[in-house]
């Protein structure tokens, strides 16, 4: 397997005003080239940090990390050239229109003119920001100045591309577009390394997947790894006049508008779905999303705060 990123014993401490913040505490992550690598983690968790160290934005505390076998504080030049960074918080130069703004970029990085302008037109029409662009940055909605900054980042020829929270913002189909466009890097073989708070978003898009909490990895793997490292990985939902004490033998319960939703291990998810069928409750029954997931390992307990569950009976 070929290596994108490399980090060691990655530690971070911010201090500011006499208060020592510990951001990183020690952070091992192998990231395979050719694929997108997603960060997950609560705000504060790290991600932020550990990407500005790794594009050698911010200098690590203790720790090593190599981007394509170069030493990102040892010789951060070789590795600047080969990567791409979207900052979570990006002020793009908001006195070019956003044709300029992608084009200059490419530019910027050496690209031939040809090639830059080839490069300028696709990636407007694959982000659908082909209509606006003699528009200045200055005048474009926050997301579209996002999308922009997307458009810029994708559309350059950077082996390691780091994106903070890139669909921030966007609205549904925005995102998907991003999607795309994100695929479409990986197909040319680049590497993306991505933090996002939507998981479905973190779930269809990477190979492989780090939480982060409190600066350290808390788990890691492929997102079917991650589904199963909890002890009751399939979540069952009933409606119907059942009580919580009739469903608490079967795992762990919580209630939500207009029934019910229990995480269960497999034998009890099935028994419980049947016993519903048979009663004739609406009922579903699913392995545990990613969101499940981290509700259970780094949220409060379930059901303190589930607006989103109703009507998937
Ligand atoms: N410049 C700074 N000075 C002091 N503390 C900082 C600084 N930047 C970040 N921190 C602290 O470091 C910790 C990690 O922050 P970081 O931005 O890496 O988190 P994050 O996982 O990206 O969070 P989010 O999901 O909110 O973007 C937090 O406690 C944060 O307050
Ligand atoms: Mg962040």
């Amino acid at each position: 397997m070929e290596e994108a990123i490399r980090a060691r014993g990655v530690t971070r401490t911010y201090r500011s005003k006499g208060r020592e913040t510990v951001a990183l505490a020690g952070i091992d992550l192998t990231v395979p080239a050719g694929a997108t690598y997603g960060l997950i983690g609560r705000n504060g968790a790290g991600k932020t940090t550990f990407i500005r160290i790794a594009s050698t934005q911010l200098l690590p505390t203790s720790g090593s990390v190599a981007v394509l076998g170069h030493d990102a504080v040892a010789d951060p030049r070789s590795v600047r050239n080969r990567i791409a960074v979207i900052p979570q918080e990006s002020r793009p130069l908001y006195f070019l229109n956003v044709y300029e703004l992608v084009y200059l970029y490419l530019k910027l990085r050496g690209m031939p003119g040809t090639e830059a302008r080839r490069r300028t037109e696709a990636v407007l029409v694959e982000l659908s920001l082909d209509s606006r662009r003699k528009t200045l940055v200055s005048h474009l909605s926050g997301g579209m100045r996002r999308r922009a900054m997307v458009a810029m980042v994708l559309a350059s020829d950077a082996e390691v591309l780091f994106l903070d929270e890139p669909t921030t913002g966007l609205d549904p189909v925005a995102r998907r577009e991003v999607w795309s466009a994100i695929e479409r890097a990986i197909r040319d073989r680049r590497t993306v390394l991505l933090t996002t708070h939507y998981l479905d978003e973190a779930e269809a898009l990477s190979s492989r997947l780090a939480l982060i909490e409190g600066g350290r990895v808390l788990l890691e793997g492929t997102p079917a790894e991650i589904r199963s490292r909890i002890p009751r990985p399939f979540r069952v939902s009933v409606q119907g006049r059942v009580t919580r004490e009739e469903l608490l033998p079967y795992g762990e319960v919580a209630e939500v508008r207009g029934g019910h939703l229990v995480f269960a291990r497999e034998e009890e998810a099935r028994e419980l779905t049947r016993l519903a069928l048979a009663k004739g409750f609406p009922v579903s029954m699913a392995p545990a999303s990613l969101e499940d997931v981290f509700l259970q390992l780094v949220g409060r307990p379930i059901g303190e705060d589930d607006p989103e569950e109703e009507g998937t009976a």
